[in-house]
């Protein structure tokens, strides 16, 4: 059965006016059938990155995911989704090419399962991160090795379906963070503390030195977290600002 978003997330015929101080996160079910129009509006890098996905259901998530992610942005450059281009950083974060848009509209994107989720916000770095909830193979091992003690501390406080979920409230959270600077997993994930337990939208503070490039007012990161649909979590952070999060979803 193809998951279905919050219901309470308005649809995309709503307007996507976008207010210098607010981040949309829209939610993207990704299974649906292969388009052939999806196909047609990636770049040529995209479309020859897609071909080297041996699996059909991981090519289909990926082509989904990136034509969503240009129908999205599109409405908020007023151009079209093909005509928007992209740069990546020595890390692989995309942004927007300049010469599509000069007015600091910041993105991220994240997938999981069947879900896509995009954050777009102006004038500061920011990450997502989504996660469906499943077993993992080692998890203890990774929360151990990855986890801040206290974080890991509180996910092996849990037992079953509630360990399931708390590790993963954990990964998505810190992902998002580590996601909104760019460095994703390269980052000393141990050396920074999410909530756990807490849906709280908080500031969290990054360690100086891991960071390198940044000035102490930039070591904030403001964290929020949300469930996209049943059965996924998500996280989403803003750096340096907060954000109110608005949440939206895309039928496809
Ligand atoms: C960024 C990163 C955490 C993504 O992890 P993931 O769980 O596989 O994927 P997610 O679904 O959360 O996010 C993927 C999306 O994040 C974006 N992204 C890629 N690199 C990024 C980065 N360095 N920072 C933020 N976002 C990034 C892309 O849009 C990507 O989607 P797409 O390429 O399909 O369009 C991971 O790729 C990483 O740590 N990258 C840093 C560089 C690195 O270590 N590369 C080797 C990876 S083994």
């Amino acid at each position: 059965m193809p998951i279905t978003p919050q219901p309470q997330w308005p649809r995309l015929a709503s307007s996507t006016k976008l207010q210098r101080d607010q981040l949309h996160v829209w939610a993207v079910p990704i299974s649906g059938p292969l388009l052939e129009t999806d196909q047609q509006i990636l770049s040529a890098d995209e479309q020859t990155r897609a071909a080297r996905f041996r699996l059909d259901r991981v090519r289909q998530h990926f082509i989904t995911a990136r034509a969503n992610l240009r129908l999205i942005l599109s409405t908020y450059l007023d151009i079209d989704p093909a005509a928007i281009r992209f740069v990546y950083d020595e890390l692989g974060k995309p942004a927007l090419d300049s010469s599509i848009c000069s007015d600091g509209l910041f993105f991220n994107l994240a997938h999981s399962g069947e879900l896509a989720l995009v954050a777009v916000t102006y004038d500061c770095e920011v990450g997502i991160d989504v996660e469906h909830l499943r077993p993992v193979r080692h998890a203890e091992g990774i929360t151990r090795r990855f986890f801040h003690p206290d974080e890991a501390a509180d996910v092996l406080a849990c037992q079953g379906k509630e360990r399931v979920e708390a590790f993963f409230r954990c990964w998505t959270r810190k992902e998002a963070v580590v996601k909104a600077i760019g460095k994703g997993l390269q980052f000393p994930l141990s050396q920074f503390r999410v909530p756990v337990k807490s849906d709280t939208p908080e500031w969290l503070s990054l360690p100086q030195h891991a960071l390198q490039d940044a000035s102490p007012s930039t070591t904030q990161m403001w964290l929020q977290t949300f469930v996209p649909c049943d059965h996924y979590v998500g996280a989403v952070a803003t750096r340096g600002v907060k954000r109110a999060a608005v949440f939206r979803s895309l039928e496809v």
